[in-house]
């Protein structure tokens, strides 16, 4: 489903936050995406969903190489992004943040509406309240709801769980699963790895900009470098 090839990324013309990274998301698979602080996860998530450039190789989406598109085509393709630290449009309430990520919906925009309200019950008993007002988790739930709203076939979630009390983690965890049972492929970018490990099909592990290490979540987690480096020995 998406196939990324040798991305290489600079902030200015001297760091190179990615480098030479290539991988792959194959349909219905969940993909966890590990490193420390600064390997160059949120980079790759931003250049895959047009907000960054690569400045070689090539990004491929659905069979279409999407490099060089603009973001709201990339989402209209049925990628969406929802990014690190629960952006939510806070002088919004709850229900015209979800509006505002429908806009490149062609479908019936209550219809979707419904759908993901009956998937998150909370924001819809919040339906009116001003999002900025919302807990720590609602934000993290809402931000999942709105890159809903386009009805991807793949959603790119960067650390979903951050700074959440470990029951909220396992509700977004739980989330997740259930998106991905619904249909939707997940890439899923983690400081959590063991969460990450535990959920995902396949994983990769980045290390300042370079993939050091990949194989499915169990083989992974179970590997001495890993558990040393990322679960805590
Ligand atoms: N706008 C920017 N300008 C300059 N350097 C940047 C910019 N954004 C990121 N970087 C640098 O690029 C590197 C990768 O950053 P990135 O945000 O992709 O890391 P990350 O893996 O998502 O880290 P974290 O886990 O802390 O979110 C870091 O060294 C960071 O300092
Ligand atoms: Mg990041």
């Amino acid at each position: 489903m998406l196939y990324i090839n040798d991305m290489n990324v600079y902030y200015g013309s001297s760091i190179h936050a990615v480098k030479g990274v290539s991988f792959e998301v194959k349909p219905g698979e969940i993909v966890s995406l590990i490193g420390a602080n600064g390997a160059g996860k949120s980079t790759i998530l931003k250049t895959v969903s047009g907000l960054l450039r690569s400045r070689t190789g090539s990004i491929t989406f659905d069979g279409k190489e999407i490099s060089g598109y603009e973001a709201h085509k990339i989402v209209s393709m049925g990628l969406a992004h929802v990014p690190e630290g629960r952006r939510v449009f806070s002088n919004l309430t709850v229900e015209e943040n979800l509006e505002m990520g429908a806009y490149t919906l062609k479908g019936n925009v209550e219809e979707v509406k419904k759908d993901i309200f009956s998937r998150f019950p909370r924001l819809l008993e919040r339906r009116h309240q001003i999002a900025g007002t919302l807990s720590g988790g609602e934000q993290q739930m809402l931000a999942i709801g709105r890159a809903m709203m386009s009805r991807p076939k793949l959603l790119m979630l960067d650390e979903p769980s951050m700074g959440l009390a470990p029951i909220l983690v396992e509700q977004i965890f739980d989330i997740i699963k259930e998106l991905h049972q619904a249909g939707v492929t997940i890439l899923l970018v983690e400081q959590n790895a063991r969460k990450a490990l535990e959920i995902a099909d396949r994983a990769y592990v980045l290390e300042t900009g370079k993939i050091v290490m990949s194989g499915d979540g169990k083989t992974l987690s179970e590997s001495d470098d890993i558990k040393k480096a990322y679960l805590g020995g």
